[in-house]
This record gives C-alpha cells, structure tokens and sequence, in this order.
C-alpha cells in the first residue's frame, strides 16, 4: 500500500484526500492519501520519511510551499521560478519538489470564455498561491499586471522577483479586465477587503478560494453584471498534475468531481 499525504497547517479544510482517493479508488491503485497538520520543526522528518519510502508523496500547502524548498534536492523550473511547491515524491533517491498550481491557474482559465492575451489584469493579495498566479499571466501574454497588498512591503518583495508587476497603495483600484482575489478573506465570514468595487461592470472576477463556493467578492460582483469565476477548477486541476506526477495516470475531470467537492 502506498501512502500520500497533504501537508500544511490548518489542513482540516483541505479537500485533497477526497479527491485524490477517488481518483486512487477510480484507477484500482493500491493507495491512500491522508492529511497531517505539521509545524515547522517536523518538515525535516517528513522529508526524511520520503527519502526512505515510508511516504509515496507530498502535497504542500501554505504555510509550508517556500519552507520546504530548503529540504528538496531537485526542483522544476516551476518550482524554481515561484519559489513554491506543492508537489513532491522521490526520484532516483533524490527528492524532487514541482509545481503543479501554475499549470492549475493556467488549464482553469482556459476553461472559461476569458481570453487573457493582452488583458489588464489586478491581483489583490500577496500570499503563498501569488508567484504561480503570475508566472501563469505571464505564459498567457496578459499585457500587465497591476497587485495590491494590506501590507504593502509583501507587494514590493513580489515586485523584486517579477519586475514588471505595477504595485499601487491598499484601497486604490486601477483600470482592469479581470481582477483576482488572492488574499484568504472569503474564507471565513467575519473579514471583508474593504474595497470599493461599485463602480466596476462588465469585467471578469476571480477568486483563489472554493470553499465557500461563492464569496461577497463573487457575489457582490454578480450583481454588477460582471463575470465570475472560484478556484475550484484550479485546485481540481493542480491535484489532477500531481496524481499523474505520482502515478502516471491522467485521472478524469468531469462533473462527478465538481459535484463531489461540492
Ligand atoms: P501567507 O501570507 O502565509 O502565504 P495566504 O493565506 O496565502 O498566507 O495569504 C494571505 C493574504 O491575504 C495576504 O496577502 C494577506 O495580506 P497581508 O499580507 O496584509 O497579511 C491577505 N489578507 C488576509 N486578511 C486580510 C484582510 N482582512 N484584508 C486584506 N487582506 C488580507
């Protein structure tokens, strides 16, 4: 039996080893994936736990993505170019740490009727899943990308690793087709952004979270007649990168797996 494993603190939300073990089920592979809650000071061991076969793979969500880039022996391009993994497992004894999440942004997208080429596109946060939202923008030749940040030094540390984001003050909301809510507010009831967008029509809204399905974000920009779209499919699809990583198998997308994370 092999064992899988989602880390990252809290994990208790995390809908990977639903859907990963409906997946492992669908393609009769003998496997389980799990989820541990870790702190910092067991990363070591749990790497060490890959190294000896003990673990088949990792899953890494935040806060640990950056963290754990100092235990991996061989990174992706991607995962070099985010400073970010997600995805680990062994490799001719070396432990090799990819990024699934710009693939995951990037297949999303191409799943709405958005077309980014040249677009203007806002990022509003700079957290954890940022680096690969970018990196993915950038493959998909959007014309620029403008982020905002609460804590705007976060904004500018992005800024020295991607020179040609356009970083303005908390509050202030530039001209743009899509806008994407990277921050974590949405994902529980109590926070709002504070951000005026009642003047916005007819533009393109993203949000990183799928869990609520639809956020104020989403909601409030409904009513607006623009567009909407959560990260559902980015996580179904950054997940579906990873199995194949693992176990060689493109798992099936469809609605059965939209409606089981539901
Ligand atoms: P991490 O920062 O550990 O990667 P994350 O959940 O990926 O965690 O990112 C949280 C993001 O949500 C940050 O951009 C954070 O802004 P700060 O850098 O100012 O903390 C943003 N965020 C969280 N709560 C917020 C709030 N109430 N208003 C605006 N932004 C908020």
């Amino acid at each position: 039996m092999k064992n899988y494993l989602v880390i990252g603190s809290p994990i208790n939300h995390s809908l990977s080893p639903l859907l990963h073990n409906h997946w492992i089920k669908e393609n009769n592979i003998k496997a389980v994936y799990s989820r541990k809650e870790l702190n910092d000071n067991e990363l070591e061991n749990l790497i060490s736990d890959v190294k000896t076969g003990k673990i088949d793979g990792v899953n890494v969500t935040v806060p640990f993505k950056e963290k754990i880039i100092s235990y991996i022996d061989e990174l992706s391009p991607e995962a070099d170019k985010t400073k970010s993994v997600n995805t680990i497992f062994l490799n001719n004894g070396k432990i090799n740490g990819h990024n699934t999440d710009i693939y995951g942004f990037e297949k999303a997208l191409q799943n709405t009727k958005f077309n980014t080429l040249n677009k203007k596109i806002f990022i509003i946060g700079a957290g954890g899943v940022v680096p690969s939202i970018i990196v993915a923008l950038n493959k998909m030749k959007v014309s620029e990308i403008t982020l905002s940040n609460r804590t705007k030094n976060k904004a500018e540390t992005l800024k020295n690793l991607y020179k040609h984001l356009n970083i303005v003050d908390w509050g202030e909301i530039p001209d743009f087709d899509m806008i994407i809510n990277a921050t974590s507010v949405g994902l529980n009831k109590q926070e709002s952004l504070n951000l005026d967008f009642s003047k916005i029509k007819d533009k393109f809204f993203y949000d990183v979270i799928y869990n609520p399905n639809e956020t104020d974000f989403l909601k409030n920009a409904k009513k607006l007649n623009n567009t909407t779209e959560n990260g559902k499919k980015m996580f179904v699809y950054q997940a579906a990168a990873a199995f194949k990583i693992w176990h060689g198998i493109e798992p099936k997308i469809n609605n059965k797996i939209f409606e089981l994370l539901d």
